[in-house]
């Protein structure tokens, strides 16, 4: 099963993604997360990325690409994967069809949580409070928002034309939306009941 998982800052990728992938049996890879452990263990690549991800602008692809090829290329990820937050530009989406195809591989769908903007916005300044994200600032968070309408959402196009596309109300429980999500993958027959 090769999943993945879109949506708006906020919108629940990061925590769904954990509960899927584990109830799936793959990987949960996260570009942000990747990133992000970069920053903290300040590598190179952690150095040039915070320059991006603290004003809420996408990294270089020429960064990210090449971390997402290594990483599918690894073990764990040969019999599948979920994506979270990757691809995120068109020009992503054309480099990971190049990825799969050297690996005779394709994806069985793209979820996309859907969450109002309100809602977005209430839950990335909560986790402003307890986790203290350099990305989560009222200014911060509304770019990154204008960044994903700008960059991101015009990929929901892209792949609802492929057929491998669901959209799944991100609203409510965390477990309610992962029973929606695993709702619409059954119905796509891209996951077993
Ligand atoms: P990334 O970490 O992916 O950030 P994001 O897309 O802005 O997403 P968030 O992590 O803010 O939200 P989420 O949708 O994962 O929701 P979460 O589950 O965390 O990327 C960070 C940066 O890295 C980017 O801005 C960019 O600079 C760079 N980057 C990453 N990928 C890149 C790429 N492909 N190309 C270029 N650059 C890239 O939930 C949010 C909060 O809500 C949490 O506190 C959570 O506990 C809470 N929550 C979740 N679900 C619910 C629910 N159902 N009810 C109530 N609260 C909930």
């Amino acid at each position: 099963m090769r999943l993945i998982l879109m949506g708006p800052p906020g919108a629940g990728k990061g925590t769904q993604a954990k509960v899927i992938a584990g109830r799936l049996g793959v990987p949960a890879i996260s570009t942000g997360d990747i990133f992000r452990a970069n920053v903290s263990q300040q590598t190179p690549l952690g150095v040039e990325a915070k320059r991006y991800m603290d004003a809420g602008e996408y990294v270089p692809d020429t960064i990210t690409n090449g971390m997402v090829r290594d990483r599918i290329a690894e073990d764990d990820a040969r019999q599948g994967f979920l994506l979270d937050g990757y691809p995120r530009t068109v020009a992503q989406v054309e480099e990971l069809d190049a990825m799969l195809t050297e690996q005779s591989a394709s994806i069985d769908a793209v979820v996309v949580l859907t969450v109002d903007q309100d809602e977005i916005v209430q839950r990335l300044l909560k986790r402003a409070e307890t986790e203290g994200r350099a990305d989560d600032t009222e200014d911060v968070i509304r770019h990154r928002q204008d960044v994903y309408t700008e960059q991101t959402a015009p990929l929901i196009e892209v792949y609802a034309a492929r057929g491998v596309l669901t959209e799944v109300d991100g609203m409510g429980a965390v477990e309610e939306v992962t029973a929606r999500v695993f709702t619409a993958l059954e119905a796509t027959g891209a996951a077993a009941g």
